[in-house]
């Protein structure tokens, strides 16, 4: 096959990619994010701040325009994210307890509600584990209304769209030895006991030089897969672009069957979230690089 999301679904998988709405404009960016990927993930625009930027006063405008621009191009469509510290509101990151518990509960009723039925797969809840070596939770404001906000917002999404594979998604946890994987491992676990609607783990999997890709990345995704959930790289991208490293990511998702497909976050070096470390599979003129040969190729078996 000759574009990436074809040759991905040789296997059943898919081969995705982050849309930023006012880049649809642009017809370089338009023509290849519609020949190439069979995925979209909308890099912002259904964030909490983009959706319900005033209390009870849901905006899925720029959303929307990701979602139709995707459904009218043949593609299926992650949703990102519902609960996250991040991209709050300003009303939303002045609330505390049992306010922030029913608004964050409120959220994901409201998106998930306009998309029911449309959405793939949703990142119910991101980033939620600390960095380092504590293997703790992220200190946040959702965290502070007690640390079973996750498990309740899984539960919440389960029931307002049940057609959607409702997934973790994180950063920093494609090493197995990292603290921080070990601590996702370990709620996942205790969700799938406990019988918590979880249905996939996303790993971002931002490689840099600080955390880099290691090839035990293959048995993360063995073992999260072996707890019973679907897998997914969710928002790929590695500083230089090694065309090696990019094949080897590739690779180990093909080499487990519960690995949904692959992410990247963004088309041109000149649109990714850390352009400096030109960390795409496409030059700023459109032209393909040498890593989106190497990722071809390893969809295509090699
Ligand atoms: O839209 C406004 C614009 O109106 C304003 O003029 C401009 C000035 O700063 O800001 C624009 O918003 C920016 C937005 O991207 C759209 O470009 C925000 O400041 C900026 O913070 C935001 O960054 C996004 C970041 O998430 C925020 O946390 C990146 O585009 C996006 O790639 C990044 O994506 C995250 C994933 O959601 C979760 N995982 C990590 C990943 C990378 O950080």
């Amino acid at each position: 096959e000759s574009t990436l999301g074809a040759a991905a679904a040789q296997s059943g998988r898919y081969f995705g990619v982050a849309i930023a709405a006012n880049r649809l404009s642009d017809s370089t960016y338009a023509t290849i994010a519609a020949r190439e990927f069979n995925s979209v993930t909308a890099e912002n625009e259904m964030k909490i701040d983009a959706t319900q930027p005033q209390r009870g006063q849901f905006n899925f405008t720029a959303a929307d325009r990701v979602y139709n621009w995707a459904v009218q191009n043949g593609k299926e469509v992650r949703g990102h994210t519902l609960a996250w510290h991040s991209q709050q509101p300003g009303w939303m990151q002045s609330l505390s307890g049992s306010a922030l518990r029913q608004a964050m509960i409120d959220h994901i009723n409201g998106v998930m509600s306009h998309y029911k039925g449309k959405i793939a797969q949703w990142d119910v809840v991101n980033e939620a584990f600390a960095d380092g070596s504590s293997g703790a939770r992220r200190d946040s404001n959702l965290e502070r209304t007690g640390s079973d906000w996750i498990e309740v917002a899984f539960r919440t999404a389960r029931a307002a769209d049940p057609s959607a594979k409702l997934c973790y998604n994180d950063y920093n946890v494609e090493n197995w030895t990292w603290a921080k994987t070990q601590a996702m491992y370990r709620m996942v676990r205790d969700f799938k006991q406990r019988g918590v609607p979880i249905d996939c783990v996303g790993f971002q999997s931002h490689f840099n030089s600080g955390s880099p890709y290691n090839s035990n990345f293959r048995t993360t995704l063995q073992n999260f897969a072996a707890l019973g959930v679907d897998v997914a790289i969710t928002e790929l991208d590695i500083q230089g672009a090694s065309p090696s490293t990019y094949a080897a990511v590739v690779n180990d998702c093909l080499a487990v069957s519960r690995c949904l497909g692959v992410t990247v976050w963004g088309v041109r070096d000149s649109d990714s979230w850390r352009s400096e470390h030109t960390p795409l599979l496409f030059y700023n003129n459109g032209s393909k690089k040498p890593a989106y040969t190497a990722v071809l190729d390893a969809l295509n078996g090699g």
